[in-house]
């Protein structure tokens, strides 16, 4: 029987360049989509999923991340004097028990797949998630626990893809395809962030992985790849050229790029949309400031 998927990594080593300067002092995990950050989205998705590890690779300036994932014991007395009972609720989507996160740090930025390297001795000999907690999915159905119900009927390695514009292939590692059945799209090969004449497909990979241990012991050897870095994309075609089984996964629903600034707020509009307590008040104005001559000059 395959081994059932309970660990995950999340890369949270990156310096949020485009998020500067907040992100001087603020993980960009940390931002916010309405009151939650980003990094509760991916693990609540992880959660659903039946994580039950979750691996941080973080750097420093990331301590943030830590206590928010820590208990408060200052704020919650002060809560549970006021009878804030519906605040202390709220809080208990930060409780996670102990020991189910580690934190491995990335010393240098050296790329997506030298952080996902630098978690190898927490994984050992089982398949293991990756989440980017930049690409948002908001979805009826989880993405990563779809994933995770396909992958266990094929194995080897499962990555979440979307049809993208042309014009964006450059940004993502790209599948080119075998070939395609239901939500399963069977790649023969993938490129990291390649120009628009020499991609294979529009096929794109979304930060959603489950990879093998294999994957690990490749991005150990592997050269440095597109823009200088060790990219996770190469070590996955090394999977393919050992004649390994490499999937794309189709998922259903709106992903966000939270990672560029234009994305994070196409996503903080839908989410704030998609609250009950604001969606009326959001929405009318929007209506207004939208039908306004020269909006938010
Ligand atoms: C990374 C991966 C890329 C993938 C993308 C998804 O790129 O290297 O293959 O398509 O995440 O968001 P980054 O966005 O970190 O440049």
């Amino acid at each position: 029987m395959r081994k059932r998927i309970t660990k995950a990594i999340f890369p949270v080593a990156g310096l949020g360049t485009r998020f500067l300067p907040a992100t001087k002092s603020i993980p960009k995990e940390i931002l916010t989509l309405v009151d939650r950050p980003l990094i509760q989205y991916a693990i609540d998705e992880a959660r659903a999923a039946g994580i039950k590890e979750f691996i941080f690779v973080t750097s420093r300036g990331k301590s943030a991340l830590e206590d928010y994932f820590d208990s408060a014991p200052e704020l919650e007395k002060a809560l549970r004097r006021r009878k804030k009972r519906d605040l202390l609720e709220i809080l208990k989507q930060t409780d996670m028990d102990s020991g189910a996160i580690a934190y491995v740090r990335q010393k240098e930025p050296l790329g997506l797949g030298h952080a996902v390297w630098c978690a190898r001795r927490l994984i050992g000999e089982e398949p293991f998630a990756v989440v980017l907690p930049d690409d948002v999915i908001a979805s009826d159905r989880p993405c990563l626990g779809e994933m995770i119900e396909a992958h266990a009927g094929i194995g080897g390695c499962m990555l979440a893809t979307m049809l993208v514009d042309r014009e964006k292939v450059p940004n993502y590692g790209i599948l080119d395809v075998a070939e395609e059945k239901g939500a399963l799209v069977r790649a023969r090969g993938i490129v990291e962030k390649p120009s628009i004449e020499a991609a294979p497909s529009r096929h794109a990979v979304i930060g959603r992985y489950i990879l093998t241990p294999s994957v690990l012991r490749s991005l150990g050897r592997i050269r440095r790849g597109a823009g200088g870095e060790v990219q996770l994309t190469d070590a996955i075609q090394q999977e393919i050229a050992r004649g390994q089984p490499v999937h794309g996964f189709r998922f259903e629903g709106q992903r966000y790029d939270c990672g560029s600034k234009a994305g994070y707020l196409q996503a903080t509009v839908a989410f704030a949309l998609s609250r009950p307590e604001l969606r009326d008040e959001f929405a009318g104005f929007l209506h207004e400031i939208l039908a306004m001559p020269h909006a938010a000059e």
